[in-house]
């Protein structure tokens, strides 16, 4: 049998020790990073992955930018004039490899590359709900996408050829006008260096950076989310006002019993915005709420993201199968918890206890062994839940490789 949705690619990476010194991060272990440079000050890491070979060949990138669902964008600068176009882009739509000052970036090529998820699964000492994706940029020699800053952190791994970075830590963020990028108008670089594969930069929020080919090279962004308070407010308001049903403040309707006869029809009644005002100032929520919030709105699929469902597999089948072969979560996947709920792709569940500590290691490792699934498969409603979830294509059998039998 081979339903390659019902089959995971490969294995997904697991959890990361914070106490063990990593080469990644130059010596140090994630702790002592998180500790002292993370947010705080960039880093150069020489050799963080050593013979690191590319997750992805040129060709391969140039594909994945030709795919509608993959968000890719094409930067030149051509005749000293920045022009910024969306992606797809057929291969025979971009400049010939000999064309100076270009780019391609792709974005989100952990969700299409077992090797990029493996690459970004090195990261997961900083917590899921942080980590966005894996960008690769491919850029001819001189190419960039000039002097600018991040909202976010990144760390810039160089995966092939090499590229000459400049940095500084300016407080001067001017943005030039008019441009279709975004370029400082005043970079006045502090440090340079050229990196060579292997060598990575970690680069904290707001810190001005220049980053240009030298010769044709490729870089992976290592990129994480943060998402602005006033969006969060926008979509916590929503989801208050949607999920939390026994909300007593958002019971009924507004209603104006005595409300007198008026000769000024267009003007609003006088205890309109009071009686409204005072139902939304006792809307009350607590930290869980936010919490169940905040894992639901986080664990929501990355734009583009489409789930393959795999051919309708008897419940029976589909547990001698996961238990023989063990379950990974696809690539897709969001999986988050806190104290109380399992978050997967938008949904939140209060699962009792005792699933709750097999969700909680299904999400951290991003799954479960065979000998893992067999212990718990007993649970009421596991492999109800575990079924259910893989019909939807959110779960997907380990590789049949990893089989003895297969
Ligand atoms: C690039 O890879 O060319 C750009 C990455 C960045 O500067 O954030
Ligand atoms: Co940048």
């Amino acid at each position: 049998m081979n339903d390659s949705a019902l089959y995971a690619q490969a294995l997904p990476p697991g959890p990361v020790d914070p106490d063990t010194p990593l080469q990644l991060l130059g010596g140090m272990t994630p702790a002592e990073f998180m500790r002292d440079i993370w947010h705080q000050k960039p880093l150069l890491i020489r050799q963080a992955i050593p013979g690191i070979v590319p997750p992805v060949t040129r060709e391969a990138l140039f594909e994945l930018a030709d795919r509608d669902e993959v968000e890719s964008r094409l930067i030149t600068y051509f005749r000293n004039r920045w022009k910024l176009e969306q992606g797809p882009f057929a291969p025979d739509n971009l400049p010939t490899r000999k064309t100076r000052q270009w780019t391609l970036l792709v974005q989100g090529v952990n969700l299409h590359n077992s090797a990029a998820a493996e690459l970004m699964g090195q990261f997961r000492f900083v917590p899921d709900a942080r980590l966005d994706d894996v960008m690769i940029s491919y850029a001819t020699d001189g190419g960039g996408v000039g002097p600018h800053f991040d909202s976010y952190d990144v760390f810039l791994l160089q995966v092939s050829g090499r590229r000459r970075w400049r940095i500084s830590a300016q407080a001067d963020l001017e943005i030039l006008p008019n441009l279709p990028l975004k370029i400082l108008a005043d970079f006045k670089a502090e440090d340079e260096w050229v990196l060579e594969p292997g060598d990575m930069l970690y680069l904290p929020p707001q810190y001005a950076h220049d980053g240009v080919a030298d010769g044709e090279c490729m870089t992976c962004s290592i990129g994480f989310r943060a998402p602005a308070y006033r969006e969060l407010a926008g979509h916590f308001l929503a989801w208050l006002s949607e999920t939390v049903e026994d909300n007593e403040a958002l019971s009924g309707r507004y209603a104006d019993p005595g409300e007198p006869a008026t000769a000024r029809p267009a003007q609003l009644p006088a205890g309109m915005a009071r009686a409204v005002s005072e139902r939304l100032q006792a809307l009350r929520w607590s930290n869980a709420m936010v919490s169940e919030f905040i894992g639901t709105h986080l664990s929501e699929p990355k734009p583009g993201v489409e789930f393959a469902t795999p051919a309708e597999i008897p419940l029976r089948k589909y547990g001698s199968l996961a238990r023989s072969l063990g379950i990974v979560l696809a690539p897709g996947s969001i999986a988050l918890y806190d104290r109380t709920h399992f978050f997967i792709n938008g949904e939140a569940y209060e699962p009792p206890p005792e699933l709750a500590r097999w969700l909680r290691r299904l999400a951290d490792r991003r799954q479960l062994t065979a000998a893992e699934v067999g212990e718990c498969a007993d649970l009421p409603d596991m492999m109800e839940t575990l079924h259910h979830w893989t019909l939807e294509g959110w779960l997907q059998l380990a590789p049949q490789s990893h089989c003895n039998n297969a």
